[in-house]
């Protein structure tokens, strides 16, 4: 497969500089960085700033310089589990950082181009607008996601967030089919807090004054959405995913992913398993491990479980897990700290995936043609799960939580049923429409190249700016 855009750096070779700036999470880590690989193999030259809190390595990508960005973050930080107070905190104080170390940047060079930011380091916006850089936005989910989090304000003035009884929760969302109510960004915590208003206006505004949105996407999953993407969003879009099918996450992988997962693999027989992982930053309680131990001991599949340690609360990894359940273990099941992700997914013993929904994970299951069970928490994970159910049925959404009962039809209906195989059948079709959207005359190649053509029509900055 012609996807590998090192080969386009003569037809598109420039000297121009772009500074990249993740949102420090795993989930958001990961495709900046390969988001800065392929930049780079299209001729661009790299600076990343990053917080000291989840700070990637620098000494594992020599091929780009690092720029520390204080985040006036506790060192505790991690473990306070406010999300929402956590980003605001980050985007209030960085502000005065980046600007100071963007002013450095802009006076020792005259290439700088622009900065790409995720879109929720919407603070840069404002610092890049000050010192005349033009900024391109990072949204490291769907599209689908992100027009939810676009309708959240509406919504939130039609009154779906006021009272929401749990007998509204399965009602549609008529402004954004199909949608159930239970689905909107923000309203899992039952009542929208302040900061997360703040945080869902502050991403979509600074998008909006942007100079270029970039989506970790393909065309052909996102088509039904594309018309209201530029009603909402009257910027350059560009839509180059899937991105680790250029550069691969595994070393942005902020945990030791551990390789007997593999060899555990190897032992079982083709598509038995089940892969459950619930990404880096979901945490779960007493009740709902066991259910989710049940349910897969109860679906009687072997099961390959990634339990990152400190995610089940009050416990350091596995002492809250029931004991008979561990002894299920040593007969069809291996539990990890944290797994080589793509490579298990793409290991021919596994023949499910349980995710939380993430947009990483649902992306690289979706390449790697493996039917889903969705679950999800937070964020864009209840609309990512109910377009991978429901618009691209590529999998089946766990609808009620975690009950043991549902895990464990889920499981068979997967991995032993008439349905899975027909999930299978779609997933594979669409892995296909991947490998042809990558190619040199793809949608996601051409969309590069604009993207590419775009950063480099940007006049350089690096007139001498003094910081603050
Ligand atoms: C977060 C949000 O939760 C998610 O909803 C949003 O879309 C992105 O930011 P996270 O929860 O970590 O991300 O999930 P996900 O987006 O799926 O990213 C997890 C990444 O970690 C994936 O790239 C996956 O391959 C990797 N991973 C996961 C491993 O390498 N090993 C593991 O054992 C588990």
């Amino acid at each position: 497969m012609d996807n590998n855009p090192s080969k386009a750096i003569s037809q598109h070779a420039r000297t121009r500089r772009v500074i990249l700036f993740p949102f420090p999470f795993q989930g958001h880590i990961s495709p900046m960085i390969q988001l800065a690989n392929i930049l780079r193999s299209k001729g661009f030259t790299i600076s990343i700033l990053h917080t000291q809190f989840n700070s990637p390595d620098p000494s594992r990508y020599p091929q780009f310089t690092f720029h520390l960005i204080p985040d006036g973050l506790p060192e505790d930080q991690a473990s306070k589990g406010d999300l929402a107070g956590l980003i605001d905190r980050l985007n209030t104080n960085c502000v005065g950082p980046t600007r100071e170390c963007l002013g450095k940047l802009l006076s020792t060079h005259d290439d700088v181009a622009c900065m790409v930011t995720d879109a929720m380091m919407y603070s840069s916006q404002s610092v890049a607008e000050d010192l005349g850089i033009p900024r391109i936005v990072l949204r490291t989910s769907s599209v689908c996601s992100f027009l939810a989090f676009a309708s959240v304000p509406v919504l939130l003035e039609k009154g779906y967030f006021s009272d929401i009884l749990d007998s509204r929760r399965e009602d549609p969302v008529l402004e954004l089919p199909p949608l159930r109510v239970k689905d909107i960004p923000g309203i899992q915590t039952r009542n929208l807090i302040d900061v997360e208003l703040k945080i869902i206006r502050s991403m979509v505004e600074g998008t909006k004054t942007a100079s270029g949105l970039i989506f970790n996407t393909f065309q052909d999953l996102e088509e039904p959405n594309l018309a209201n993407l530029k009603e909402h969003f009257r910027i350059p879009t560009f839509l180059i995913g899937p991105f680790h099918k250029f550069f691969s996450a595994a070393s942005s992988s902020l945990l030791t992913q551990d390789r007997s997962s593999i060899s555990w693999l190897d032992t079982q027989k083709p598509s038995s398993v089940i892969y459950v992982s619930f990404g880096s930053a979901a945490k779960m309680d007493e009740k709902d491990v066991r259910e989710v131990a049940w349910g897969l001991a109860h679906s009687m599949q072997p099961f390959l479980w990634v339990v990152r340690p400190g995610s089940v609360q009050g416990s350091a990894w596995l002492e809250s897990f029931p004991n008979e359940f561990l002894e299920v273990v040593s007969q069809r099941g291996c539990i990890v700290k944290w797994a080589p992700q793509q490579e298990v997914l793409s290991h021919p013993a596994v023949g499910g995936f349980w995710t939380h929904s993430g947009w990483n994970s649902v992306l690289e299951s979706i390449c790697e043609g493996v039917p889903m069970i969705c679950s999800s928490l937070f964020a864009d994970q209840p609309v990512n799960s109910r377009y991978v159910s429901d618009v691209w049925q590529l999998g089946i959404k766990l609808e009620y939580g975690l009950k043991r009962e549902e895990i464990e039809s889920a499981i068979r209906k997967i991995m032993l049923d008439r349905q899975g195989q027909e999930i299978r059948g779609r997933a594979l079709h669409l892995k296909e429409k991947i490998d042809v959207s990558l190619k040199t005359d793809g949608f996601s190649s051409q969309s590069l190249n604009a993207l590419s053509d775009l950063i480099s029509s940007f006049k350089s900055s690096g007139v001498s700016v003094g910081s603050e």
